[in-house]
């Protein structure tokens, strides 16, 4: 741990148990703990969300579902957050996690290429009005995809509502001159462009970790079918 992270942690609010035990977990039973939101940037999003007060959330990439956790920690009693995660592999110590915080009776786990569930969502929200619109989305799976989400979730965020993306600044790679080639840094670069250039939203990047790029859709446009 770096001084700065190490001074971080020690000087926010701890995490809860049961955050603490996904984090264990996921250092146990992954190779991939670096991918996990942690701490300080849990406690930030977790405040975040409280501060906007959504009463429906989407996340895109639950991995072991820390943010997820931190999301629905957020909510209140009635609301509900929807968390999307391709790797089946991945589902028994999420809904451990989530039963360990309290918080099965809010979050749901979908299961599948979010791309796909994405879809089916935008068809239960704009065609057969089955399924109520988000308030705030949570982008944190396939950077190669960030385009991608940016365009299937827009629809069903509603006006007034949050588009909250990680990893933005990608270590520094989307400001490196010239900037890298790799799918990865051309993804979150063209996501970036797209947020910065959409009259729809106002948008500002937030510096925390690898960076967040919060959007705002501007209440009064509509949905678009
Ligand atoms: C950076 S991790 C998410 C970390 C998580 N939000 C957290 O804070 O603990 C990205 C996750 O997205 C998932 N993912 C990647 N591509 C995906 C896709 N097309 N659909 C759904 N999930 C995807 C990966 O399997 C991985 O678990």
């Amino acid at each position: 741990m770096d001084n700065l992270y190490k001074y971080l942690t020690e000087h926010s609010t701890p995490q809860t148990e049961a955050l603490e035990w996904i984090e264990r977990q996921t250092h146990i039973r992954t190779n991939h703990a670096r991918m996990l939101t942690g701490p300080v940037q849990g406690r930030f999003i977790k405040m975040l969300a409280a501060a906007l007060a959504p009463k429906r959330i989407l996340e895109i990439g639950t991995f072991t579902g820390y943010s997820a956790v931190c999301l629905a920690m957020a909510l209140p009693e009635d609301g509900h957050l929807d968390t999307l995660e391709i790797n089946d592999e991945l589902e028994d110590l999420i809904l451990e996690g989530f039963a360990r915080a309290g918080v099965s009776d809010k979050a749901n786990l979908m299961i599948g290429d979010a791309r796909e569930t994405l879809a089916v969502l935008r068809k239960e929200i704009l065609e057969e009005g089955t399924r109520p619109a988000y308030d705030m989305a949570y982008i944190d799976a396939n950077k190669r995809e960030y385009p991608d989400y940016y365009r299937l979730v827009f629809d069903i965020v509603k006006p007034g509502g949050y588009i909250l993306a990680d990893n933005v600044l990608w270590d520094g790679k989307v400001y490196q001159s010239p900037v890298p080639q790799d799918r990865q840094t051309l993804g979150i670069a063209e996501f970036n462009d797209m947020a910065a250039q959409d009259p729809r939203v106002e948008s500002v990047i937030i510096p925390v970790r690898d960076g967040l790029n919060l959007i705002r859709k501007i209440p009064g446009i509509p949905f678009e079918k």
